[in-house]
């Protein structure tokens, strides 16, 4: 039977490509930095036209279907999930490191249809890294299939996460309280990339064991969670119950185990809803 979606996915691919592009082009010249909700919450022009351009084509050729988009739903359009064949795009997972030069920096882009992920692209775009996953097809990384570590042993984990400071002294010591928590498991050691999506995809090709998060959005995880769980990986909600994708919090694993263990480690803070207003 063909694949509904399999038009879709290709699209996909080659419209990351092209905001890889103007992705690497951007980095030649100067980049303006503008603040959203904090002084260290960036948007860079080229955030926005990525995703207009990302947006564009796909109405283009798609014109029924619907979209949550990071810099859309920043300039007010709602950020709800419904059954809908739906894109979920990070046009830059990483701003701050693009703003820096610092070369982890993805075009993120997930679709679900009926609120389930159908497929999801990372494409790690200083790195020429284009991850790709459409459901019960595997994983790949520039075409090469990819799998997880397969690592039980949470004590023998290269671990990521992410840390920022949001104004808000409570879920900075909950994040510090973490941090030491899971180093003290021990474990082999703890990074952070500083774009989600591409940690999912670490994971998911076996560079690294976990990651956890608090606080992430619905546009950082959807392309990663397609990657990750088509190669062989596991996420889970920050407590260890099943993961929500509009929930902001997660934890992605080579293995059940080492899901289960990390939850238990990690303290639970308010970080609110995507699909909350
Ligand atoms: C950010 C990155 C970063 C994470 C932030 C995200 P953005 O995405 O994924 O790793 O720590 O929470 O907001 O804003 O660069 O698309």
């Amino acid at each position: 039977m063909t694949d509904p979606w399999q038009e879709c996915m290709d699209h996909c691919v080659e419209i990351a490509k092209q905001a890889g592009k103007v992705i690497r082009e951007a980095l030649q010249g100067d980049i303006a930095v503008m603040h959203k909700s904090s002084q260290v919450d960036l948007v860079t022009e080229t955030d926005q036209r990525v995703e207009r351009l990302i947006i564009s084509s796909i109405k283009a050729k798609f014109p029924t279907h619907s979209f949550i988009a990071e810099e859309s739903v920043a300039a007010g359009a709602p950020s709800i999930l419904t059954d809908d064949p739906t894109w979920i795009i990070d046009p830059i997972d990483g701003t701050t490191n693009f703003v820096h030069g610092f070369p982890f920096v993805s075009v993120s882009i997930g679709f679900t249809v009926k609120k389930e992920i159908e497929f999801g692209v990372v494409y790690s775009c200083i790195e020429d890294k284009m991850y790709t996953a459409h459901k019960g097809k595997g994983a790949f990384c520039n075409g090469l299939p990819i799998k997880v570590s397969g690592q039980e042993d949470l004590s023998c984990c290269l671990v990521l996460t992410e840390v920022a400071f949001k104004k808000d002294q409570q879920h900075l010591d909950s994040m510090m309280a973490n941090l030491r928590s899971v180093l003290t498991i021990p474990v082999h050691g703890i990074r952070s990339p500083g774009s989600a999506a591409i940690n999912m995809c670490l994971v998911a090709s076996g560079a690294a064991d976990a990651y956890y998060h608090l606080g992430i959005h619905c546009w950082d995880m959807a392309g990663g969670t397609a990657v990750l769980t088509e190669a062989g990986g596991v996420i889970v909600d920050i407590s260890g119950g099943p993961f929500d994708l509009m929930s902001r919090r997660l934890i992605a694993a080579s293995s059940a185990a080492v899901a289960e263990r990390l939850a238990s480690h990690i303290v639970d803070f308010h970080v609110g809803r995507d699909d909350a207003h």
